[in-house]
C-alpha cells in the first residue's frame, strides 16, 4: 500500500482544511447549540466542489477518487461533523448510487443538480421498525403500471428537510422478500409527501433528521433506479461505500479532538510543568497518535480498494468499525486532557464526544459491521 499523496490530493487536502477553519470554525458552537443546520457552509461546499467530489464532471462533479473524497471528509469532520453528514451523504450514498445505477435521464434530471450542490440528496432506508434489519420494509411501492404508490414511513434521513432529492426504497413484491424491494427517486413536493418532525440529538446537532412520511405519492415507473427487485442491493452497494464516508468522519472526529489535546496538553501547566510532561498524560496522547494512524490505514486502504475497483465491502466495514471506536475513546480521553475546560462547550472537544458516538450508530451499526466482517471472513 502505498499512502504517499500526489499533489493533487494533498491540494485538496489544504483546500478542506482552509474551508473548516475558515468557513466551519466560527459559529460551530452556536450551530451545535442551536440545532442550526450548517446551509452556508453547504453552500459553499457546493461552491468548492465537496458535494459531488466523485462524480465525472460530464454530469457537473469534480471527477476526483475516493481517497480524496476521504481527504476533505477527515478534515472537515475534524471541526464540523454536522457539515461532513451532509457531505457524505450527498457524495457516496446519493450521487454514487445514482451515477453508478441511474438511467442517462436520471443523471441529467438528478445528478447534475446534486454534483454541483445546487441541490441536496437525502438516502432513505431506516425505518421505525427496519434499522439494522434493513430487509423488513414496511414502506409499499405499489407497481400501478407507468407509476408506482408510495405509502409508509422513513426515520432518521439525514438532510430530512433539506433535501430536494430522495432515494426512497420500499417493497413492491413481499413474496419475493428482498428480491422484491426497489430504489425510488422521489422529489419534495410531490402530492403526499411529508417532513415529519426533526430530532432532537445528543451530537451532530446541526444535521437536520427527520422522519418522513408518504401517502399514495405516485412516483413515476422511470424514477425507478436499475432493475425491479434490485432495490436491497443498490442500498447494500451504495452502503459499502457510504460506509468509507462514515470511517473517514470518525476519523477527522478523532484527530480533531487530538489535535486539541496535543495543543493543550504543551500549554496547560500543573504541579510545574506542562501536562503533556506529565507521563500518564503524554502516554495518552501516544495512544491516541497510534490508533488514529491505525484507522487511518483502514480507511485510506477502503478508499484505496474502491479507487482500484477491487471489492470494498469488508475493507469499508473494517474501517467503519475501527475509525468509530477510535473516535470514540480519543474524544473521551480529549476531554480528560483538558480536565473542566474539556466538560464545555468553548474547548470543542465535548461536542467532538458527542458527535463520535453517531458514527458506531449510523450506515450499520458497529454489531452489523461485525456481521459483515464475520460473514465476509467465513466465505
Ligand atoms: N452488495 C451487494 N449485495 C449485497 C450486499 C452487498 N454489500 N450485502 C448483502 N447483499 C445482498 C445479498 O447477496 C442478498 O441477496 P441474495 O439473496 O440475492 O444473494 C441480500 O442482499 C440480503 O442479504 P443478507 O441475506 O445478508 O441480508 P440480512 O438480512 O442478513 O442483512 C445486513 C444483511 C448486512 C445486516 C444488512 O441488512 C445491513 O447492512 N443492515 C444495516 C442497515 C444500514 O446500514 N442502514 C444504514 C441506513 S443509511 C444511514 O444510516 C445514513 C446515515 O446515517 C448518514
Ligand atoms: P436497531 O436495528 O433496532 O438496533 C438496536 C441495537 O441492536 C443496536 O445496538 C444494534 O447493533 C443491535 N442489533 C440489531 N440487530 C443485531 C444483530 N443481528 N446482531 C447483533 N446486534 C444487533 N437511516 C437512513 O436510512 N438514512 C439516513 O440518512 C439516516 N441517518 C441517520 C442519522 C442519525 C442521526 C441516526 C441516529 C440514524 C440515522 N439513520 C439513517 C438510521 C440508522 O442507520 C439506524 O439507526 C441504524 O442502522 C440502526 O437501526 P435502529 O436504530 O433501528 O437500531
Amino acid at each position: 500500500m502505498d499512502f504517499k499523496l500526489t499533489e493533487e490530493q494533498q491540494m485538496i487536502k489544504q483546500a478542506a482544511r482552509d474551508f473548516a477553519q475558515t468557513d466551519c470554525l466560527p459559529g460551530v458552537i452556536e450551530r451545535d447549540d442551536q440545532q442550526k443546520f450548517p446551509q452556508d457552509q453547504i453552500k459553499k461546499m457546493g461552491e468548492l466542489g465537496f458535494m459531488g467530489m466523485m462524480v465525472s464532471p460530464e454530469y457537473g462533479g469534480s471527477g476526483m477518487d475516493t481517497l480524496s473524497y476521504v481527504l476533505a471528509m477527515e478534515e472537515i469532520s475534524k471541526i464540523d461533523a454536522s457539515c461532513s453528514v451532509a457531505m457524505s451523504v450527498n457524495n457516496s450514498l446519493v450521487c454514487w448510487g445514482l451515477e453508478k445505477f441511474g438511467t442517462e435521464e436520471q443523471k441529467q434530471k438528478y445528478l447534475k443538480p446534486l454534483a454541483s450542490g445546487e441541490k441536496i440528496g437525502a438516502f432513505c432506508l431506516s425505518e421505525p421498525e427496519a434499522g439494522s434489519d434493513a430487509t423488513s420494509q414496511r414502506t409499499t411501492a405499489e407497481d400501478k403500471g407507468d407509476y408506482y404508490l408510495l405509502n409508509g414511513t422513513k426515520n432518521w434521513i439525514t438532510n430530512g428537510n433539506s433535501a430536494s432529492i430522495y432515494l426512497v426504497i420500499a417493497q413492491t413484491d413481499p413474496e419475493k422478500g428482498h428480491r422484491g424491494i426497489n430504489a425510488l427517486i422521489v422529489e419534495k413536493g410531490m402530492d403526499g409527501f411529508v417532513v415529519g418532525k426533526k430530532e432532537d440529538k445528543l451530537g451532530i446537532r446541526g444535521s437536520d433528521t427527520h422522519s418522513l412520511m408518504f401517502t399514495d405519492v405516485k412516483v413515476p415507473k422511470e424514477n425507478r433506479i436499475g432493475e425491479d427487485g434490485f432495490g436491497f442491493k443498490f442500498a447494500m452497494k451504495t452502503l459499502s461505500g457510504g460506509r468509507i464516508g462514515i470511517a473517514a468522519q470518525a476519523l477527522g472526529i478523532a484527530a480533531g479532538a487530538y489535535e486539541l489535546a496535543l495543543k493543550y496538553a504543551q500549554e496547560r501547566k500543573a504541579f510545574g510543568k506542562e501536562i503533556m510532561r506529565h507521563q500518564a498524560i503524554a502516554f495518552k496522547l501516544a495512544d491516541m497518535h497510534t490508533e488514529i494512524e491505525a484507522a487511518r490505514m483502514l480507511v485510506y486502504k477502503a478508499a484505496m480498494d474502491k479507487d482500484n475497483g477491487e471489492s470494498f465491502d469488508l475493507s469499508s466495514a473494517m474501517a467503519k468499525l475501527k475509525a468509530s471506536q477510535v473516535a470514540m475513546d480519543v474524544t473521551v480521553e480529549a476531554v480528560q486532557i483538558h480536565g473542566g475546560y474539556g466538560y464545555v462547550k468553548e474547548y470543542h472537544v465535548e461536542r467532538l464526544m458527542r458527535d463520535a458516538k453517531i458514527t458506531q450508530i449510523y450506515e450499520g451499526t458497529s454489531e452489523i459491521q461485525k456481521i459483515v466482517i464475520s460473514r465476509a471472513i467465513a466465505d
